[in-house]
């Protein structure tokens, strides 16, 4: 008879993942909308001002055992995550402003909260950032490090890693800065060797972003990216990651449309209705709307927002479903709505003997709102990966698929889109470190 649970999948468990005692120092890579969000709200969480809402890490219950066990504890119980009162911000921008300016500048957050917690946040003071205005053009900044080449730049920023280290336990990276222009990989990714000339010969395909990555992972420090760039996800940085378990994870946080094109279409291929088209927009008014204005940054967005449904669909499997979807995606920058995104989808459908159907969705949502909790579980769920000894080595941390628009594999292993699948194989993933037995939800033994 089968059973719900998994059997014969047990690890080596609990006892070896290092607990998450003393400090863990977040080292954000730009301090505006999204990471001055994440940075206030953990402190607002920490006063008792408010609830963590939308974070797996601070309010998710994981089922272990059987349906009839009723043994959910919360996450955080399950696996040693540190603690938020432990956690501790700095981070690069090439503005001076400190947290407290950033965040009343990008207005996400209602000027009472931000007062509230100014004391705190103005102690945060951006480090000097790597910056090159050829990759993110519409910005211009004055707090920039300069360097002979970008492998000395790369070398200032593991110096600023081996600083803050010193004042804490631990270090993740998140970027969270502006997304860079599209970059295809060259012969310049293919091997850490390659990478390290091209960062001596400022090789134009290593944008900042990548100056960043390669200095955590020297430094032995997860890095997790929450913008479209390419960053981590390509062959020299996968072997520096296993190199020095320093785990990666993939690009781009998955907060708004993608989220839920992720969530309707793996209903629509469920139940085999097919689709003809996918038209979606957005309309989009803070500083990340304007650099996505630029239709090089754009580019580099839509190559992100466009690989979902394709893997989704399996046009290949289901030509008749699928194989010609028109999927479109445009981001309007529209300053009056700031970091209030408003996002429509037009979804044109077809159901039995090819009966057309419409889908609306309109989603009025908040951009940084979303980001935060997703940007805290990131961190969180790294700083984990590298205490477990099962994960830290492997490089890319494909059960964080979860939160990314674009999710990193192993090479030639394609990405799993299905936010159902994602979670359930994040779920596993913990399961699975702790030496739980796993869950497929096949259930027959409740019929013996
Ligand atoms: N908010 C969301 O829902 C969401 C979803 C997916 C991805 N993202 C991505 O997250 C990133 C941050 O978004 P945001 O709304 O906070 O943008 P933002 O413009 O408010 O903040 C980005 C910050 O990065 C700084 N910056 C740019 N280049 C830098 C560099 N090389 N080094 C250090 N700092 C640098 C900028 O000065 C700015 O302060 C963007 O790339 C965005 O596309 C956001």
């Amino acid at each position: 008879m089968g059973t719900e649970k998994q059997s014969g999948q047990k690890t080596a468990g609990a006892s070896q993942i290092a607990p998450a005692t003393g400090k863990l120092g977040v080292m954000v890579v730009g301090l505006g909308a999204v990471a001055t969000t994440l940075i206030a709200g953990v402190e607002a969480v920490r006063k008792g001002i408010a609830k963590p809402i939308g974070s797996l890490t601070q309010m998710g219950h994981i089922r272990l055992g059987k349906r009839t066990d009723n043994k959910s504890p919360l996450i955080k119980d399950f696996v040693p995550l540190a603690d938020l009162n432990d956690v501790v911000f700095t981070g690069w921008d090439i503005f001076k402003d400190n947290v407290y300016q950033s965040a009343s500048h990008a207005k996400v957050l209602d000027k009472d909260l931000v007062e509230q917690l100014k004391p705190y946040l103005q102690t945060i003071k951006p480090l000097p950032a790597v910056f090159d205005q050829y990759y993110v053009k519409r910005l211009t900044g004055t707090n920039v490090k300069t360097g002979k080449n970008k492998r000395d730049l790369a070398e200032q920023i593991r110096a600023d890693i081996r600083a803050f280290k010193k004042t804490v336990d631990r270090v993740v990276v998140l970027w969270a800065a502006s997304t860079e222009i599209y970059i295809e990989k060259t012969a310049v990714h293919a091997s850490i060797e390659a990478f390290e000339k091209g960062m001596e010969n400022n090789d134009i395909a290593i944008a900042p972003s990548q100056l960043y990555a390669y200095a955590a992972m020297k430094e032995g420090v997860p890095f997790a990216n929450g913008a479209p760039n390419l960053t981590v996800d390509f062959p020299a940085m996968v072997e520096l990651s296993k190199l020095n378990a320093a785990p990666v994870c993939g690009r781009d946080f998955k907060t708004g449309q993608t989220f839920m094109k992720t969530v309707i279409a793996p209903a629509l291929k469920a139940r085999l209705l097919g689709v003809r088209g996918w038209f979606s927009t957005n309309i989009l008014g803070n500083r990340d709307g304007e650099v996505l204005d630029d239709p090089q940054s754009f580019k580099t967005k839509e190559e992100s927002k466009l690989g979902s449904l394709d893997y989704i669909f399996q046009p290949e499997l289901y030509p008749d479903l699928y194989k010609d979807l028109y999927h479109k995606i445009r981001i309007n920058y529209y300053p009056p709505r700031g970091d209030d995104k408003e996002a429509w989808d037009n979804i044109d459908i077809f159901g039995w003997l090819g009966y057309p159907m419409q889908i609306k969705i309109n989603f009025l949502c908040r951009d940084s709102i979303l980001a935060a909790p997703v940007a805290l579980d990131l961190v969180l769920f790294m700083d984990l990966a590298k205490r477990t000894p099962g994960l830290r080595s492997i490089g890319v941390q494909e059960w964080l698929s979860f939160y990314l628009k674009s999710p990193q594999t192993a090479e030639g292993l394609y990405p799993e889109h299905d936010l159902f699948i994602q979670s359930m194989k994040l779920k596993n993933t913990l399961r699975h470190i702790k030496g739980e037995d796993l869950i497929t939800h096949l259930g027959l033994e409740y019929y013996d």
